[in-house]
């Protein structure tokens, strides 16, 4: 069978695909008219999160059984689209999840101690010691929204930091926040008690702009962590936030549009720190994900089922 890969993964990924016989084609950073000739004869097509893969993919893609996400968000992928053609969409849920749980916290202390603005004066020849007083974890209340895979992982981490954990979301019980130390709370009691507030929803048209002007002026003082979806946050009103204080700060891993446009008013707002999407950029977690999802389109292939899909 053909596989298209459209997104680079990790070689051990390739090798399990190439290893049981079939073709793999690497194609990065094709878009319309070229993805679509691209996709013409592939039976799997493998993305990460740089490739849209809307209704026009599918309608170019007669020979195509799967789309496999080598990682967690599907929002790139036209499900509607891919049920209609009787494609499976599948992803690898398990893999980057401590990687992106570790990248949270490191973007935590990035904002709350002014790691990357201190080190970029540094570097500058500027020694601004007095200029950068930071706000300590331990005893501070982390809120956390979306407490699935990647939140409770951070739970974990930032509880043994002494930190004291709320989280918001709808879809889990009492009992489950509670095992791992975390009060479930409303949105809105999320937000007053926050003194870092770290975003782990999927991006579905509930949590679109689910934290906008009105959420941020509850936090009062407080940093936004976001290294789950760009479009979570109304980033106009996040940028608007910082500036004004009504934030301390922020630390930002993805963006509405990726790659995140030169012109973003983030990039104006020294207290916002952004990196490019690298919540999963492990060795590690890039091995994970690459074999689960070489994984998952062999068992497409032999018609065997196929986990996560
Ligand atoms: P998950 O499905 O395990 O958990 C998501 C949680 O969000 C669930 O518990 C769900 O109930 C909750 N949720 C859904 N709608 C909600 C709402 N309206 N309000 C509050 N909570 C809501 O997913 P995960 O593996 O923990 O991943 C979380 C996010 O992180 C996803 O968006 C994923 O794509 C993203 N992610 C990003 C990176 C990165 O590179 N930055 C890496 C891994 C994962
Ligand atoms: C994910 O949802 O798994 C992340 O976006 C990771 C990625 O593929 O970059």
């Amino acid at each position: 069978m053909n596989v298209l890969v459209t997104d680079p993964i990790a070689e051990p990924g390739l090798d399990r695909l190439r290893e049981a016989g079939h073709d793999v084609e690497t194609a990065y950073d094709v878009e319309g008219d070229d993805l679509r000739s691209a996709v013409a004869d592939a039976g799997a097509l493998v993305v990460r999160s740089g490739t849209e893969v809307g209704r026009e993919v599918f309608e170019a893609a007669p020979e195509l059984t799967i789309v496999g996400r080598a990682g967690i968000g599907v929002d790139n992928i036209d499900i509607d689209a891919a049920t209609e053609h009787g494609v499976i969409v599948a992803n690898a849920p398990e893999g980057n999840v401590r990687a992106a749980a570790e990248h949270t916290v490191a973007m935590t202390f990035a904002a709350a101690r002014s790691i990357p603005q201190a080190h970029g004066r540094l570097k500058q020849g500027e020694w601004a010691k007095s200029d950068y007083l930071g706000t300590e974890l331990n005893g501070a209340t982390l809120g956390i929204v979306g407490f699935g895979r990647v939140g409770q992982e951070v739970a974990k981490k930032l509880d043994g930091l002494g930190m004291n954990l709320v989280a918001y979301d709808p879809y889990i019980s009492e009992e489950r926040a509670g095992r791992l130390g975390a009060e479930l709370v409303e949105l809105d009691e999320c937000l007053a008690q926050a003194d870092v507030l770290t975003l782990h929803t999927p991006l579905t048209p509930e949590t679109e702009d689910l934290i906008s002007s009105d959420e941020l002026d509850r936090m009062d003082g407080g940093f936004l962590v976001n290294c789950a979806r760009g479009g979570v946050v109304d980033e106009d009103a996040l940028a608007a936030a910082v500036e004004a204080g009504t934030l301390r700060g922020a630390a930002i891993d993805v963006f509405a549009d990726e790659p995140l446009s030169p012109d973003s008013p983030l990039l104006d707002v020294d207290d916002v720190v952004v990196t490019p999407h690298l919540g999963a950029s492990t060795h590690a977690a890039q091995e994970n994900v690459a074999t689960d999802i070489a994984d998952q389109v062999l068992s497409a292939f032999r018609n065997e089922p196929v986990m996560n899909a």
